[in-house]
């Protein structure tokens, strides 16, 4: 009965483990939940007065496909604010949240058979949505540090690739780019003739002085060959307001809108406004946020590499820690599938096995929860490690 596009997908990993581990803490049970791939934070007071608002004014009917001119004005000026990219304001769309983007991306640029460059790890969605679209996902390595490889790239890269999916700060790695790395693989993609989608949705969380390049900014030539994936979601604690956004040239723009004309019509009306406010809004509150990730981050590092058997990249960015549990193996526990099931049976922690991310032998631990929760739960993943010598 069901299309083969659908019959060849394979559920959201972090959203099934998240879903196992709500329903033990509904029973009562005390359950440490690392999956989470959203800030532990309320929305900002402003954003939301913001959004109060605009449903007593009325805000309350469908809006342009490609979002309110309010709205795409305010990201065309985050664009050159922060990332110093000249974006027009018929270059950008605005849909439910960066995934329901890169969906778009995927829908409008794909036929049968293209294929899409990854490098992995990489977020689950990634390949899942280029399969959706009848397209082909190519993985290729990373270096120690998780960082793509400009060399690996252009060797992938073969008649039928259409795109390169970069996303930097990385889920689930925290790894991120430099303007040098960028460039590298900007020639490439220039060389090869494919389109990079750049998802830049952690570019905030940046830690001990990183900061963000975009991959548009470094040149004419290269922003008109990307598609720059961003969303008010993780920066400003707004995950589920459901509003993304995508900027790229005219051509790509206008048929993303003309296709969301018919799926969604538009993103909601009050979410955008309240998105304006984000954007435009008091800044305060991300920087805040990235203080709080820091602190987790050192401790949840520190900690976890002081466990037998487990090995930890320290994260430069987004709030994920992504250390390599292939020392805890035995006779029974034999991968990260079985290494996650023992964490929440035993352990009552929620991880996400790497093999969600194409990375057999590690784990995704989210460190968007409190401190106490963090400490609680890492000595009970050293004390189940212990127990499996
Ligand atoms: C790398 C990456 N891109 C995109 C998204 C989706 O963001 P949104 O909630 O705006 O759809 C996520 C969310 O987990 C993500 O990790």
């Amino acid at each position: 009965m069901l299309s083969e596009r659908v019959m060849g997908i394979s559920p959201s990993a972090t959203i099934s483990l998240n879903a196992k581990a709500k329903e033990l803490a509904k029973r009562g049970e005390k359950v440490f939940n690392f999956t989470v791939g959203e800030p532990d934070f309320n929305t900002p007071e402003n954003i939301q007065n913001a959004a109060i608002e605009a449903i007593k004014r009325n805000e309350s009917h469908y809006t342009p496909s490609a979002g309110i001119a309010e709205l795409r004005k305010a990201i065309v000026q985050k664009f050159r604010r922060e990332n110093n990219i000249d974006y027009a304001e018929n270059q950008i769309v605005v849909s439910n949240g960066a995934k329901d983007s890169l969906y778009n991306i995927s829908m409008a640029l794909l036929n049968p058979g293209d294929e899409v460059i990854i490098p992995k790890p990489a977020w689950v969605s990634f390949k899942e949505q280029v399969k959706m679209a009848g397209g082909k996902p190519v993985f290729v390595e990373t270096d120690e540090k998780f960082r793509p490889i400009p060399e690996e790239i252009a060797k992938a890269a073969k008649k039928k690739t259409k795109y390169l999916i970069l996303n930097y700060p990385s889920n689930p790695t925290g790894a991120t780019l430099s303007k040098n790395d960028l460039k590298r693989i900007a020639d490439a993609a220039l060389e090869k003739n494919f389109i990079v989608v750049s998802d830049e949705v952690y570019e905030h969380f940046l830690y001990d002085g990183k900061t963000h390049t975009s991959f548009a900014s470094l040149s004419e030539e290269v922003k008109d060959i990307t598609i720059t994936v961003n969303a008010v979601s993780k920066s400003y604690a707004m995950t589920g307001w459901r509003i993304g956004f995508l900027a790229c040239r005219t051509e790509i723009s206008n048929a993303i809108s003309d296709m969301q004309s018919h799926s969604i019509s538009a993103p909601c009306s009050i979410a955008q406004w309240a998105a304006v406010e984000a954007l435009n809004g008091k800044q305060e509150s991300v920087g805040k946020m990235l203080q709080e990730f820091d602190s987790r981050r050192k401790y949840v590092f520190r900690h976890l590499n002081e466990i037998d058997g487990i090995k930890c990249t320290e994260p430069e960015g987004a709030f994920y820690v992504f250390p390599n549990i292939e020392g805890t193996f035995n006779r029974k526990i034999k991968d990260s599938v079985a290494f996650c099931e023992k964490m929440l049976d035993e352990a009552r922690v929620a991880l996400v096995p790497g093999e969600a991310f194409e990375a057999p032998g590690f784990v995704r631990i989210s460190f968007a929860a409190s401190i106490e929760d963090l400490k609680a739960g890492i000595e009970r993943i050293k004390e189940t490690v212990k127990k499996m010598k």
